[in-house]
């Protein structure tokens, strides 16, 4: 009786540009921020990622939301893996959205959620910056020059004109495609830095998008009126950076002290609730303030959430029913 729409990676790609997710994610973040976003904790399912069994060198993790500025609902079924996925070349991250209509439950559309995932990280910590950053222009510093650093640069560089790049990658092949690659979409110059200190201490908003577990980056490293944005699945920072930022801003409060950077003081009892400033929902909502005091450091963790996921997804099923694209299933 229903017909689910089925889209691949090709079709989505041509269904959402950056400048879409962007607008999506900004009014998914405020949906959040005024409770009109329904995001439960994602749960996790360990492949080995850390468990020694299965050891798989993976996990997947389940993300539902519900949309309230769309009225729809859906859930992400995503992972990354570095065994025998990355063996074979395959992208780290892996991933598929299933959208449902909220009102009787029936499936609308099975889409890959890969490249959705990839772009709306990047358009979340753009839409975050719009409110906590000073002014149009930025220098940034990145870790990690893989698919990640690829779309954290094109959603920043959608909304503020950077100046800058310093980017380090423990791959200086990675860093040089990187700089290949971008070198269109920054409108300054991109610099292939030497030494993490140097990646670090040369921007004002500091952006680590590797599957790094040593805390690399150094508390002394970020300067006054700095940004650092640790969104990797590990600790990307040391310990001091967090307990001395003068900010902690994160995109989902239960999310962001189970998984990343937060996880591990979490559990030793010296970061809870009470540390976190706020969420960039509330900040795009306007509950609370955006852009702090210039001799502020901020720590802002978009850790990620089914609902920028599901939100980007329901924008893309819309156009491609408006256009016609994609196949079609009748599963019931
Ligand atoms: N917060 C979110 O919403 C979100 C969403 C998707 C992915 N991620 C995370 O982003 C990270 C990167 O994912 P990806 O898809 O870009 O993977 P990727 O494999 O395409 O790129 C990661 C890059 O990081 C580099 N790297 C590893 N350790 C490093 C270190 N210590 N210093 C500098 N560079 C280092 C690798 O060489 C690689 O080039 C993962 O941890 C992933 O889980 C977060």
């Amino acid at each position: 009786m229903f017909k689910t729409r089925l889209l691949s990676q090709e079709e989505v790609k041509k269904l959402v540009s950056m400048k879409d997710v962007i607008d999506a994610a900004e009014k998914t973040f405020r949906g959040m921020g005024d409770g009109t976003v329904v995001n439960p904790t994602k749960v996790g399912l360990d492949l080995g990622e850390t468990a020694e069994f299965p050891p798989y060198e993976g996990f997947m993790n389940a993300m539902p939301a519900y949309i309230g500025w769309l009225d729809s609902a859906g859930i992400k079924w995503a992972g990354g893996f570095l065994g025998e996925r990355k063996k074979r070349g395959l992208p780290y991250i892996t991933s598929l959205i299933l959208l449902i209509d909220p009102k009787i439950g029936n499936f609308r559309a099975v889409m890959d959620g890969a490249y959705i995932t990839n772009m709306r990280t990047g358009a979340q910590t753009a839409v975050a910056l719009k409110y906590l950053h000073p002014g149009k222009n930025l220098k940034l510093g990145l870790f990690g020059a893989g698919m990640q650093g690829h779309t954290q640069t094109m959603a920043i560089a959608e909304l503020f004109h950077i100046d800058e790049v310093h980017v380090y990658d423990i791959s200086p092949e990675a860093s040089r495609k990187y700089a290949e690659d971008m070198k269109d979409t920054v409108q300054g110059k991109i610099v292939i830095a030497k030494t993490p200190e140097e990646a670090a201490t040369s921007a004002d908003v500091v952006v680590c998008v590797t599957q790094s577990k040593d805390k690399y980056v150094k508390d002394a490293w970020i300067k006054p009126g700095g940004i650092l944005f640790p969104m990797g699945s590990y600790q990307e920072c040391e310990d001091a950076y967090i307990l001395n930022a003068d900010r902690i801003i994160v995109d989902h409060v239960g999310q962001c002290l189970h998984r990343g950077a937060l996880k591990e003081l979490s559990e030793a009892g010296k970061i809870t609730e009470k540390n976190i400033y706020a969420t960039i929902g509330e900040i795009v909502a306007g509950k609370k303030k955006g852009p702090g005091p210039s001799s502020e450091r901020t720590l802002c963790i978009p850790i990620g959430t089914g609902a920028m996921d599901i939100a980007v997804a329901s924008i893309a099923l819309k156009k491609a029913e408006e256009k016609g694209i994609g196949g079609s299933y009748e599963f019931a």
